[in-house]
This record gives structure tokens, sequence and C-alpha cells, in this order.
């Protein structure tokens, strides 16, 4: 769906996640939200803060996953995901901190990997993903699922590509001080969200943009991947869709 602007499509999103929020509170269910970090989302937050403050939208049968983390990384770094996610979010809204998961990028080397297949275990003890939030990276990742990431893959360590690590630059003055890797659910379990929605704005996403919904499904364009899901909506601003 294509819309003049991010700011209409953003409120949308947020008003769609609210309803999931109600609807599962009526059947005294938890909701359970795939969230993203980066530009992309930040309007969405803001809405959903908004609901929470004038409309008494409650968080509190609310649990998160967070796509990815970068690794090594502190909580307290004002460039983690798990800051970006408090100032966004977390800490304007009512939700449950044992109800909040973001990969932890302080989690030791030796007991990464077992970290990484408990995350994807609580996912799934959960019944899955109810709705799953995502931006789009240049090399067409979703999470940090870069280039060359399996259908099937879950919950890993990856290494970022270079064009990441080069939009990531500013943020950490100099690609020098942008991580080498990061923590990052897989293909595999965004895919089994019941319902995803991208977003994407801006000119520096219309290439990436064609490829992901015209080209292929390849591993090459991870995000790809989505034209096989059933139930995946791609929110788009003219500017991002000007290559369609
Ligand atoms: C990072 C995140 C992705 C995000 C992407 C795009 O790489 N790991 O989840 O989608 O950035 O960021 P932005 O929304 O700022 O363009």
């Amino acid at each position: 769906i294509i819309f003049e602007d991010s700011q209409t499509p953003s409120k949308l999103v947020a008003h769609e996640i609210s309803q999931l929020i109600r609807n599962k509170q009526q059947k005294k269910e938890f909701c359970v939200l795939g969230l993203a970090t980066g530009s992309s989302p930040i309007k969405v937050y803001e809405e959903l803060v908004r609901l929470h403050k004038e409309e008494g939208l409650s968080f509190s049968n609310v649990i998160t996953f967070n796509l990815d983390e970068y690794y090594p990384m502190d909580k307290g770094n004002i460039q983690s995901y798990f800051y970006f996610m408090y100032e966004h979010l977390f800490n304007h809204v009512d939700i449950l901190p044992e109800n909040i998961n973001i990969p932890d990028g302080k989690v030791s080397a030796e007991d990464l990997q077992q970290y990484c297949i408990d995350y994807e275990r609580k996912i799934k003890a959960l019944g899955g993903l109810d709705f799953q939030l995502l931006g789009i990276g240049r090399t067409g990742h979703i999470g940090f699922n870069e280039p060359g990431s399996h259908y099937n893959s879950s919950t890993r360590s990856i290494t970022l590509d270079h064009i990441t690590r080069v939009d990531a630059a500013p943020a950490f003055l100099g690609v020098d001080n942008v991580p080498r890797k990061a923590i990052t659910m897989g293909i595999g379990t965004v895919m089994s969200a019941k319902r995803i929605v991208l977003l994407a704005w801006g000119n520096n996403k219309a290439e990436i943009i064609q490829k992901t919904i015209e080209g292929n499904v390849t591993s090459e364009v991870p995000a790809t991947y989505l034209q096989n899901h059933s139930n995946t909506t791609f929110i788009l601003d003219e500017e991002a869709s000007k290559e369609l």
C-alpha cells in the first residue's frame, strides 16, 4: 500500500496493533508482538504511546520480542536497541518489565548459542508472534538477516554486511565504531508470525523495495522471502515506491 507520506500509515499501523491488543484483552489472552528498531517505526511507537496516554490503551497483556541487537553492546549505550526501545516505547506505557524481551548484547561468547536457542524457544512456547513489525535495510535485510540468510534460519549471531555498518556509521560517529556482529531473530522466526507489516520510507529504500517486491525470491535479498508469507503488507511512502 502506497501513501503520500509516513504520518498517516504509521497511525493506521498503530491502530491495527492497538485493535489486536484490545481483542486479545477481551479474550483474556496475551498479545505477542515482534518489534523493530530504526527510524521507520518511530511514528508507530509515538502513536501507540498517545493511544496509551489519551485513549486508555493498556499494554498489561502485551509480551514483546525485539528483532535484534548489536553484539557486543551494552544496554546503557545510547546506540543500543535496548535504549531505543525504552526511549521510544517502553518508558511511556504500562508494559510489565518481565514481558519485554530484547536480545542481550552482553551475553558472553560461550553462552551466546544457548542464549539464542532459548530466545527462540520462548517465542515458540507462547504460540509464536501474533504480529511482527519490520523495517528493511539497504542490503535487503529484515532484522539483521543479511544476504545469505537461510529461509529457515532461527535466532542466532550474524556478521553485519559492510553496507549495513556504513548506514549505521553516523549514529556511532564513524564506521569503525559500529559493531561487526549482531544477534537477530531468524527468517524462520519472522516468517512464523501470523501477521507481518513492513514499513519503508524515503528515496534510499526505493531500489531495495523494488527488488524485494518485484524480484525473484532469493537469499541474496532476504526480504524477498516475505513474498511467500500469506499475511504480509508492505507499507510505503511515495518515495520508497518510486522504482516499482
Ligand atoms: C537496522 C535494523 C533493522 C532496520 C534497519 C532499517 O539495520 N536492524 O531492523 O529495519 O536498520 O533502519 P531504518 O528504519 O532506520 O531505515
